[in-house]
């Protein structure tokens, strides 16, 4: 049994070898000294080569105990050139397909296993709040239920059949818990968020995932209550492994523990730091080479016990007993890389996935061009006449439609953070090959009807890069990222723009971010389109030609008047490889936009935090100059058709605590095309003992509805999961008033009510 094998094996460890376990080491430095004298039971970020070189150099230890290797595959296999980068997060949750979550991380995992990685950081379960935080791309939005959801199916999806399955890779819960509670936006500050609050939103994904077998939690950065998470006795303990049972393996985030010395100077020392760490129940260690000599120095000072080391170093072979890796390391697999690495099969879900991310957020009937093309076998759309009728009339429609802005054609930035891309990584300089990548303007190019004219013009840049002459963001010197400085509007470029745009039927104006304002410690003060887009624009709205906008932002941003008074708008996110095809035929009709914002975009910087499900109050639910309403709210999404919500009756409106609420609502399709709809049910407790959320998402459903059919849809609801948390920490159901909100986004006034009286309410959950 494992347990005898990790039992032997421990016995036989020296404590240097022990500690060592407990690393995992950046493989972009010295591998040999990691590797050979510290003994690193793990690595990252290692390029193809380098996870061949640690296994030569694992052969020369004297346990030759194979290495756990991790990556950030966090929307497709990041860092292996040629492997399928699918829509980020955030893109993906705009589908509200938890199936296609799970999807994804299956064919993730396939390809990532197949080259020598075990391990993914992935998914993020950070709940979105300030909208400036660079990382909100990675995550699944703004609403804890729809993050539990789809981060539970890609959890499954990674993890496959379990550990023994080849093609399984260990997911990661992140970052635990609160870390995207930031102060103005900034990257890991400290979250000023109590533990009531941390209950109520936060944990609830978490505490899922870690019930579901999650097998690995990475640690956040930031500090809660003056305590870094990396040694909260309290979340990690008390509630990960004691209320909630988790019995997996914790893993700092990038040197967590030497921070605590050098940067929040909460320890004095390297050897206090890592004695922490470990006492706190921490089992690997993110690239904190001081950590080895730390902890040494911890034993030797009688900070820690050998045994907590043990407790640490057991999880970690457990991991490498499940996975075999003692009798296959699992290598990189030539033969599997060749079938599986950006396969044909995983372009086309790729594809799919790209198709559910979009949001088509205004349309003025500007959409579809020509009314909606019927495409033939290659997928290129069919001129209108003969799409519309078998006679050969004189096709009615656009037939120039001008592709402009910076990112119409900018195939790296549409990939979005963690793909890899443009210099992200030494070993894949130029980015992933081209001609995976389907940029809008190739989208349109190769899918509008064969006698359509294309054309184009860049008609701005977004920015300029300078190095930062402030030093080193990490600890071990590498350049901290340069600062960006908005790129003056260029008239050259832009008469170029309005040139084409004039000479068209139609303009479609490719505006958004770029991979410098994205990402880890790369948050922004502001919303903002910046560089010469808007000015751009607004020169291409007073044109007079329609502007279509395709918004490839990988985060909601500010959005101008030219935008939002656009004949038609689209967010795409960061689409991923197949992004710019998705997008052309949505533009042509051949699909239906399905995608629902799963995060709200602000009218102004100054709204923040904007997220739908905020503590109903009096007075400060607005500002004197300024409506507090979003620009576009949670939930919301146009289709092609129009789809009215009528008679919203609930079965049986008293119900026991151990009941399920059903209720039945009808959907017609008024319009002319077929609907796909997202039937969103929010709850609201019309009462609540402590102060709580106006109204929160219990359930969705996808509802397809043919052009003119009525379909009722059957809704339930346990009322078990109509929780709040009361003043002493406690989730429970209070009795009394409910209201069933069912429509197709969380406006108000886009939503039908209900009520419901649950009669004999008591707590679901025990301890606070
Ligand atoms: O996984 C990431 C984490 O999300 C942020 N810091 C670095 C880690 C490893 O790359």
């Amino acid at each position: 049994p494992v347990a005898d094998r990790i039992a032997d094996l421990l016995g036989r460890m020296t404590v240097e070898e022990k500690i060592g376990q407990m690393l995992q080491l950046d493989a972009r430095d010295d591998l040999e000294d990691q590797v050979v004298r510290m003994h690193a039971g793990s690595i990252l970020h290692a390029s193809p080569q380098k996870v061949l070189r640690a296994r030569e150099l694992t052969l020369q230890t004297r346990l030759r105990i194979p290495l756990l290797v991790a990556e950030d595959c966090i929307h497709g296999h990041s860092f292996w050139e040629g492997a399928t980068i699918y829509p980020t997060q955030l893109g993906m949750a705009a589908s509200w397909d938890a199936g296609l979550a799970e999807r994804i991380a299956r064919a993730t995992a396939v390809e990532v296993s197949a080259t020598g990685i075990h391990w993914t950081f992935s998914p993020v379960l950070c709940i979105a709040r300030d909208l400036r935080w660079g990382r909100v791309d990675e995550t699944f939005g703004e609403d804890p239920f729809l993050i539990g959801e789809l981060a539970s199916a890609m959890v499954r999806g990674y993890q496959g059949g379990g550990l023994d399955d080849p093609t399984a890779i260990l997911a990661t819960a992140k970052h635990f818990a609160g870390y995207s509670e930031t102060q103005g936006g900034r990257d890991a500050t400290e979250a000023d968020i109590s533990r009531r609050k941390l209950r109520s939103w936060f944990l609830p994904p978490f505490e899922r995932v870690a019930k579901e077998g999650c097998r690995t939690f990475m640690l956040g950065y930031q500090s809660t209550d003056g305590v870094p998470i990396t040694v909260n006795d309290w979340l990690l303990n008390d509630v990960l492994r004691g209320e909630w049972g988790y019995t997996g393996t914790l893993i700092t985030d990038w040197d967590n523990v030497g921070r605590m010395v050098w940067e929040q100077k909460v320890q004095p020392d390297y050897a206090h730091a890592a004695a922490a760490a470990v006492l706190a129940g921490n089992d690997m260690i993110m690239t904190t080479p001081g950590f080895f000599q730390g902890a040494l120095d911890a034993l030797a000072q009688g900070l820690m016990t050998e045994e907590a080391l043990d407790r640490a170093v057991t999880r970690i072979l457990l991991l490498k007993f499940e996975f075999g890796l003692f009798e296959d390391p699992r290598l990189p697999d030539r033969e599997r890389i060749a079938t599986t690495v950006g396969s044909s099969e995983h372009a086309a879900l790729n594809l799919e996935v790209a198709r559910r991310s979009l949001v088509l957020l205004r349309n003025d009937g500007t959409l579809p061009f020509s009314g909606g093309l019927v495409a033939d076998a290659s997928g290129r759309a069919l001129p209108p006449a003969a799409a519309l009728s078998e006679e050969r009339e004189e096709a009615s429609g656009p037939r120039r439609i001008a592709v402009v802005g910076p990112l119409a054609d900018d195939a790296q930035t549409q990939l979005g953070d963690w793909a890899g891309s443009s210099g992200q990584v030494d070993w894949i300089p130029d980015g992933h090959p081209r001609e995976m990548i389907t940029t809008v303007l190739d989208g349109l190019r190769a899918h509008a009807p064969a006698d359509w004219e294309i054309s184009h013009a860049r008609g701005a840049d977004i920015l300029t890069l300078e190095e930062d002459p402030a030093g080193a963001f990490f600890p071990d010197g590498q350049p901290r990222p340069q600062v960006v400085v908005p790129t003056a509007p260029d008239a050259s470029l832009i008469a170029e723009a309005v040139a084409a745009a004039r000479d068209a039927d139609y303009v479609v104006a490719v505006v958004g971010d770029r991979i410098e304002l994205v990402g880890e410690g790369r948050s922004t003060a502001t919303l903002e389109l910046i560089g010469g887009q808007v000015a751009l624009l607004e020169a291409l709205a007073a044109t007079g030609t329609p502007l279509v906008v395709v918004l490839l932002a990988s985060k909601p941003h500010v959005l101008p008047p030219a935008v939002t008074d656009a004949a038609a708008l689209v967010w795409a996110a960061s689409p991923g490889m197949r992004g710019g095809q998705a997008v052309a035929e949505l533009l042509l009709g051949l699909i239906e936009p399905s995608g629902r914002l799963p995060i709200s975009f602000a009218r102004h910087a100054g709204q923040l935090p904007i997220y739908y499900n905020q503590i109903r109050g009096q007075h400060g639910d607005r500002y004197a100059d300024l409506t507090q309403s979003p620009a576009f709210a949670f939930g919301e999404g146009l289709s092609y058709t129009t789809v009215e919500y009528s008679d919203l009756r609930i079965v049986e409106p008293e119900r026991g605590r151990d009941d399920t609420v059903r209720a039945l609502v009808e959907l017609r399709n008024t319009g002319a095309r077929p609907a796909h709809e997202i039937v969103q049910v929010y709850v609201r407790d019309s009462v609540t003992s402590v102060s709580w959320a106006d109204k929160e998402l219990k359930a969705y459903r996808h509802v397809d509805v043919q052009p003119g059919e009525t379909a009722t849809v059957e809704l339930s609801l346990p009322v078990a999961d109509c929780t709040i948390v009361d003043a002493a920490g406690h989730r429970l159901v209070e009795a009394g008033e409910f209201e069933l909100l069912v429509g197709p986004s969380s406006r108000d006034e886009a939503l039908l009510s209900a009520r419901f009286r649950v009669v004999d309410a008591a707590a679901t959950t025990a301890s606070p």
